[in-house]
């Protein structure tokens, strides 16, 4: 069945470069904008944890929403005026299987190690920051193609994360992540998450991270 499409978007394509027959790179001339632009997902913070389990839904959309749903849970800022809160640790530990394998901007970390990173930086967002968001423009989802029924899949996610410093300047960069779901046990969990920020930290990373939990399955753990 899947032939038919493909071959439906190769005449497509053909009929295209008929018509146009330099080749620029860059956006595609029209009509590919607006259906790719389709594609990527907007989620509605609001809802997204009600479409993530709802059948109903594409399955994509219900992928992105999920992760959307999970990241508000695990995101390291305070909610409220309390520095010290910690609620966001529980979705942290909901949201990370205990192999999964993180990395922000080049450095890599295990779930613990990344746990602490996330610790530092909610205790710094705290102190410095009155508001503090991350927002994702857009997603990108795409369900494990192999079975028509598993709840997993990869994730792209774009945005900005920033806020508002508590002196009232206002500070935000672009930050992105690529995202494994993976089916465990009945349930979706994270098994690998590689973030990438531009916000401007004071205290810069290590160079040298952690060891990755080695997969038995797919690699030699001697
Ligand atoms: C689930 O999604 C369908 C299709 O978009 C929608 O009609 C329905 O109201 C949703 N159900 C819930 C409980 O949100
Ligand atoms: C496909 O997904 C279903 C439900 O998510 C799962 O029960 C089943 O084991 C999966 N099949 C394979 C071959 O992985
Ligand atoms: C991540 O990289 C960006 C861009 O080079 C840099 O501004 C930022 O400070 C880095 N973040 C950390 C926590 O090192």
């Amino acid at each position: 069945m899947h032939w038919a499409t493909i071959l439906g978007a190769v005449c497509s394509l053909t009929a295209v470069s008929a018509q146009d027959d330099t080749y620029s790179p860059g956006v595609p001339p029209s009509p590919f904008p607006s259906a790719a632009a389709a594609a990527r997902l907007k989620i509605d913070p609001q809802t997204a944890c009600d479409t993530a389990n709802n059948a109903s839904k594409p399955r994509n959309v219900q992928l992105a929403a999920w992760v959307e749903c999970q990241i508000l849970a695990f995101y390291p800022y305070p909610r409220g005026d309390d520095p010290a809160n910690t609620d966001w640790i529980a979705g942290y530990e909901d949201t990370f299987h205990p192999s999964a394998r993180l990395s922000f901007n080049g450095t890599r970390f295990n779930r613990d190690g990344f746990l602490q990173l996330y610790k530092t930086f909610s205790s710094s967002i705290g102190q410095n920051f009155a508001q503090f968001q991350q927002f994702r423009d857009y997603y990108v989802a795409s369900p494990d193609s192999w079975n028509a029924t598993s709840i997993g899949g990869t994730v792209s996610a774009q945005g900005f994360n920033g806020g508002i410093f508590r002196n009232g300047i206002t500070l935000h960069a672009p930050n992105a992540a690529f995202i494994t779901v993976e089916e465990r046990e009945g349930r979706r969990w994270i098994t690998e998450l590689r973030e990438q920020s531009t916000l401007m930290s004071a205290s810069q990373l290590p160079k040298d991270g952690q060891l990755w939990p080695c997969n038995p399955e797919y690699e030699v753990c001697s």
